[in-house]
This record gives C-alpha cells, sequence and structure tokens, in this order.
C-alpha cells in the first residue's frame, strides 16, 4: 500500500496570504497567476494601477482570490504600506515573494554613474530588504504555521557576468541577505529562499536585438530560454507544505546555465538518440 505521506499535494497552500511584487509582467505576474490559481490569496504589488489591477481582476476572473496594491517597491515607505494594507485587508500575511527588480548591462563598470548604482541598489537590494524586513515582521505577527520569505535574485548572484558589475552586485547581496535570515528565522518556522532564473523570457531585455536573443538560447546548454512559469513553479513549491525543510537555498531555474562552464564533447554512441 502507498502511504499518504508519499503522496504530494499543494493542498498546504490553500487560504495562505501572499504578496508578489512587480506583479505586472514577467516572471512576478507569472507567480501571482500560480499563486492564484492555486488557493493562495494574492496581493499584486506593481507601479502601472492599470497593469496590476489587470493581473489582480484576471486572477479573480478565473476563480482566485487577488487584489491589487498600487507600491513603488523602491520606496521602502510604500512597502511598509503594502504589507500594513494587505495586513488590514487579510487580517494576516504568510509570504512575500520579492521580486520586483531591473536589469542594467552591457557595459564596464567605470561606465556606470553613480546614478545608476544607487537606481539599482534602491530597488534590487533596498527594496528587497525593506519586503523581508516588514514582511517578516507581518509574518511573525501573525503566527503563520508555513510562513515563507521568497527572493527572486538571478544567476548573476551565483556566477557573475560581465557588463553587469552593479547587477551581479544586487543580486550577490540578495542571495547573501536570503542566507544569513534564513538563519535568523528557521527557528520561527520561516523559510527564505532564492530563485535564481537564467535567460527567461520577459520584457527584462527591453529591445535587445534578434541576434542577443538568439545568443542566450545558445549560450544555454539546455538549448532555450526559460518560461516565466518555470519560476512559478518553484515559488510555489517553496510556499507549499512540501518545502518546509528548504531554507537558505539559491535555487537556479537555468537550463544548466550556471552549472558550469561548457567544454566540447563528443558522444561515443549519437545513435542513442535516434
Ligand atoms: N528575465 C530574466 O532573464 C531574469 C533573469 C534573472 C533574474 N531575473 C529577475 O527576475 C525578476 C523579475 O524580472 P522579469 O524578468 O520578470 O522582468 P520584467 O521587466 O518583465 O518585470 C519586472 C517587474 O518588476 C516591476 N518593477 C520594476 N521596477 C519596479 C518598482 N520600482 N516598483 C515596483 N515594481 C517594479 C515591473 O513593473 C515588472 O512588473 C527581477 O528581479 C529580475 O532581476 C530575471
Amino acid at each position: 500500500m502507498i502511504e499518504s505521506k508519499s503522496k504530494a499535494s499543494f493542498d498546504t497552500v490553500d487560504g495562505k496570504v501572499a504578496i508578489v511584487t512587480g506583479a505586472s509582467r514577467g516572471i512576478g505576474r507569472a507567480i501571482a497567476f500560480m499563486y492564484g490559481a492555486n488557493g493562495i490569496k494574492v496581493v499584486c504589488a506593481a507601479r502601472s494601477k492599470e497593469q496590476g489591477q489587470a493581473v489582480a481582476d484576471e486572477i479573480c476572473a478565473e476563480g482566485g482570490e487577488a487584489i491589487f496594491i498600487q507600491t513603488d517597491c523602491s520606496s521602502a515607505v510604500q512597502i511598509k504600506k503594502l504589507i500594513d494594507e494587505t495586513v488590514e485587508h487579510y487580517g494576516r500575511l504568510d509570504g512575500i515573494v520579492n521580486n520586483a527588480g531591473i536589469g542594467q548591462g552591457g557595459t564596464p563598470l567605470h561606465e556606470y554613474g553613480i546614478e545608476e548604482y544607487e537606481q539599482i541598489f534602491g530597488l534590487n537590494s533596498e527594496g528587497v530588504f525593506a519586503g523581508m524586513k516588514y514582511g517578516a515582521e507581518a509574518i511573525l505577527r501573525s503566527h503563520s504555521e508555513g510562513g515563507f520569505l521568497i527572493n527572486v535574485a538571478s544567476i548573476a548572484g551565483i556566477m557573475p557576468q560581465r557588463g553587469q558589475s552593479l547587477y551581479t552586485a544586487t543580486k550577490f547581496g540578495v542571495i547573501g541577505m536570503t542566507k544569513a535570515a534564513a538563519l535568523d528565522y528557521a527557528p520561527h518556522n520561516i523559510t527564505v529562499n532564492a530563485i535564481c532564473p537564467g535567460y527567461t523570457k520577459t520584457s527584462i531585455f527591453g529591445d535587445a536585438p534578434e541576434q542577443a536573443m538568439a545568443f542566450f538560447s545558445q549560450d544555454c546548454p539546455a538549448g532555450r530560454m526559460g518560461e516565466p512559469q518555470e519560476c512559478a513553479y518553484l515559488a510555489l513549491f517553496l510556499a507549499s507544505g512540501m518545502a518546509r525543510y528548504i531554507t537558505g537555498a539559491a535555487i537556479p531555474v537555468d537550463g544548466a546555465l550556471s552549472a558550469g562552464s561548457k567544454n566540447v564533447i563528443q558522444w561515443k554512441h549519437p545513435e542513442i538518440l535516434e
């Protein structure tokens, strides 16, 4: 007979209240939908009222539960307000996904301006800190039985990227904060993890030329870019009761991009693929 403990289930997320920042597009949007479709009450935080409200409305139209709270995540004051309003609305908080982030790239370090440093650290680092700080406080006050902090970092936080000194620095910092905070909250039943996407098909690439997009697929050992949903599946698992012993981890979702350097190999028996 199969033991009931061996049957995987996401039912444990049902009724949890979670905030997703940067929920209007890309990976954040995919996580918000994944949470909404699986019984989590989602608070969609984004700057754009039109896009953020549309995501919340769509989750509700599909039978989920969601609200939108307009938030500039580079402002600690607005993040505190986001968390206060969430608790006011739902009476509790179980988790926060600090996803909002910007990319910057393509130049050597000396060509970045101080304003660019302040802009990227303001969102990717200070914004994540504020989300973790006020999020952890609210989760502790809620006496959540399955609290979670999830930070969307990057493979740039594992493997420095040429031309991306500032972005790399913010993401290394996020992974450091994730691991240190995991130690702080492990005794209090709050897991703290980082999702590290590789090249993922979102608007973060702006209007990068086709040639650059083709490079991303070729550079990845899996031979393709990732879909935002592939990060969202992990975010759902980390929010579930099945992941309570996973904390302090920085998990790549990257088709082996950060697993090591590519080298030349020759298959002795390529006919296995026929
Ligand atoms: N797409 C990738 O290849 C990739 C790779 C590694 C890491 N990431 C990380 O994933 C996260 C999401 O990025 P994405 O690829 O979905 O990009 P995206 O540009 O499609 O989405 C970013 C989201 O963050 C929001 N945002 C930006 N500034 C904000 C602010 N000040 N306040 C509130 N929201 C703000 C945007 O409105 C948007 O909803 C980022 O932290 C990014 O660094 C992405």
